[in-house]
C-alpha cells in the first residue's frame, strides 16, 4: 500500500488541468448497457472507480477497449445480468447498472450495496422509482433481484429525508428511456453529472427534457443506439484545487473547470475574500488578502456540495475566527475532524454541525482517513502544515483524484508517494 508524503508550506501557482468527472463517467458507462451498439466515451479519468466500472461491464459480457482517456464499449450480445459482491462492495456507485439492466434485459441481479464510512447509504429511493415503473424487486442472499417484463412510464416523486438522490435519479431516468409512455420525475437531482448523463442518453436517441432541473420528463422509445460523448470536467476535483490555491495563498488556474458548476462554493470563497474569475477555458483562483471565516451548509445542487465539505473545513481550520459547517446530506460525514485536530486544528462536533476555531498553523503528522473526500481534506491540511504529513491509505485518493501528486507537484507542492512499510 502507498502513502502520500507532503512537506507543507509551499505556495501553489500555475495551471492544473481538471480531469473528467468521476460521478458523470460512472452512470454514463452504465448507460451504454441500454443499447446494442458501440459507444465511445472520452475524457475518462484514470481512477480506480473507473476500472471497477469497466470490470462490471466486462463481467456482464460487454467488450471494452481503453485507449488513454477514451473507452469504446461494445455491448452487442451481452448476456449476463449480475453485478457481483466483489465489485459492488468496493464501489457503491455500481448500483447504477440496475436501471439499464432492467430496462434492456428485463432482469438484474446487483449485490446490495452496504453502508460506508460517510454514513448509512440507503437505496429506498432507487427501489421506489424503479418499482413505480413496474419493476418487481426482492432481496435474496445479499442481492437485489429485479424483474420487469414491460416498464411503464409514470409520474414519480423521487425524494427522501435528505432531498433528491443523484444515483436514484440516474437509475430511474435510464430505465425510463426504454419504458412505454412518459415518465415525469419530480424532485429529480439537478447535479451537472445527472444532466451530463441525460445529454449522453439524448445522443443515444432518448427523449428527455428538463434535465438539470427538479422535473425531468422522459418519453420512452423502443430502442437506443450507440453514441459518442466527452464527459464534463470534475467539479469536485476542481473545487479541491481551488481550495489548495486558497489554503497555500496561491494563484492557480483550473483548466476546463466551469464556474457555474461550483457556484455555491465560489460564493462562499468570494465572501471569505478569495478572488475567483472566469478565464478562457477555465477559472483563475487568486489569494490576495487574509481570508475571513464563513458558515456553510451542504445541500443538493446547486447548494454547497457535500463532496466539498471536508476540504472546505481544512481551509476554515486555518482561517482566523469561528466558522460553522453544517452537513445536511450525510450527517455523519465528519471522520476527518479527529485527524485535522491531530494536526493542531480546533474543531468541535455538535450533531451535524462542526464548529471550527481557526488556528494560526497546523503541524504535519501521520494521518489516515477512510474516505475519498476526507483524505483530500488531509492533503490540503498537509499542504499548509509545518513539517511533514504522511497521508496513509492513499487508495482512497486513487479512487477519485487522477494523478494527484503529479498535479500538485506541477503547481509547486513538495509531495511524493512512498511504499508503506508493512
Ligand atoms: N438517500 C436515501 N435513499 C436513497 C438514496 C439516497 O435516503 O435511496 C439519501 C442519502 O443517504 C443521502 C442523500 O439521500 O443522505 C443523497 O444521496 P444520493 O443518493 O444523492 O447519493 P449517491 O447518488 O449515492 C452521489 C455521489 C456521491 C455524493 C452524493 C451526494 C456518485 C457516484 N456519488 O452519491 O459522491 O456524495 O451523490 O451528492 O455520483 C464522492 O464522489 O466522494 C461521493 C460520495
Amino acid at each position: 500500500m502507498d502513502k502520500l508524503v507532503i512537506e507543507g508550506g509551499r505556495r501553489l501557482c500555475g495551471t492544473v488541468t481538471i480531469s473528467g468527472a468521476k460521478n458523470a463517467c460512472l452512470p454514463i458507462l452504465a448507460a451504454t448497457l441500454l443499447s446494442d451498439d458501440r459507444s465511445v466515451i472520452r475524457n475518462i479519468p484514470a481512477l480506480k472507480d473507473m476500472s471497477t466500472m469497466l470490470r462490471i461491464l466486462k463481467n456482464l459480457g460487454v467488450r471494452v477497449q481503453q485507449d488513454g482517456d477514451t473507452v469504446k464499449v461494445e455491448p452487442k450480445g451481452y448476456s449476463k445480468y449480475v453485478a457481483p459482491y466483489e465489485l459492488v462492495s468496493t464501489m457503491r456507485a455500481s448500483i447504477c447498472v440496475l436501471g439499464p439492466l432492467l430496462a434492456k434485459k428485463g432482469h438484474a441481479e446487483v449485490s446490495f450495496p452496504g453502508g460506508c464510512v460517510i454514513g448509512p447509504r440507503p437505496i429506498d429511493i432507487h427501489l421506489k422509482g424503479l418499482t413505480a415503473l413496474g419493476a418487481k424487486i426482492k432481496v435474496e442472499k445479499g442481492y437485489l433481484i429485479a424483474d420487469a417484463k414491460n416498464l411503464k412510464g409514470t409520474h414519480i416523486y423521487l425524494g427522501g429525508h435528505f432531498g433528491s438522490s443523484v444515483l436514484a435519479t440516474d437509475n430511474v431516468m435510464m430505465a425510463a428511456t426504454l419504458a412505454k409512455g412518459v415518465t415525469i420525475i419530480e424532485n429529480a437531482a439537478c447535479e451537472p453529472e445527472v444532466a451530463d448523463l441525460a445529454v449522453f442518453l439524448v445522443k443515444m436517441g432518448a427523449k428527455i427534457k428538463g434535465h438539470g432541473t427538479p422535473r425531468i420528463i422522459v418519453e420512452g422509445v423502443k430502442k437506443l443506439h450507440g453514441a459518442e460523448h466527452t464527459v464534463i470536467a470534475d467539479r469536485i476535483e476542481a473545487g479541491t484545487y481551488m481550495l489548495a490555491a486558497a489554503i497555500t495563498k496561491g494563484d492557480v488556474t483550473l483548466k476546463n473547470a466551469k464556474l457555474e458548476h461550483m457556484i455555491a462554493m465560489v460564493d462562499k470563497l468570494r465572501e471569505s475574500g478569495l478572488v475567483i474569475k472566469n478565464v478562457p477555458n477555465g477559472i483563475r483562483v487568486k489569494y490576495v488578502k487574509k481570508l475571513k471565516p464563513t458558515d456553510m451548509t451542504t445541500l443538493p445542487y446547486p447548494g454547497f456540495a457535500t463532496d466539498m465539505q471536508a476540504q472546505f473545513m481544512s481551509l476554515m481550520a486555518v482561517t482566523d475566527g469561528i466558522s460553522v459547517i453544517t452537513e445536511k446530506i450525510y450527517p455523519e460525514r465528519f471522520i476527518h475532524i479527529s485527524e485535522l485536530n491531530r494536526m493542531g486544528a480546533n474543531i468541535l462536533l455538535e450533531g451535524p454541525c462542526a464548529i471550527i476555531k481557526g488556528v494560526k498553523s497546523l503541524s504535519g503528522a501521520p494521518v489516515m482517513a477512510s474516505d475519498l473526500r476526507a483524505s483530500a481534506a488531509l492533503v490540503l491540511a498537509g499542504l499548509v502544515a509545518k513539517g511533514k504529513t504522511d497521508v496513509h491509505r492513499i487508495y482512497h485518493l486513487d479512487r477519485g483524484y487522477e494523478n494527484l501528486e503529479k498535479k500538485l507537484l506541477k503547481l509547486g507542492a513538495k509531495v511524493w508517494r512512498e511504499k508503506e512499510r508493512s
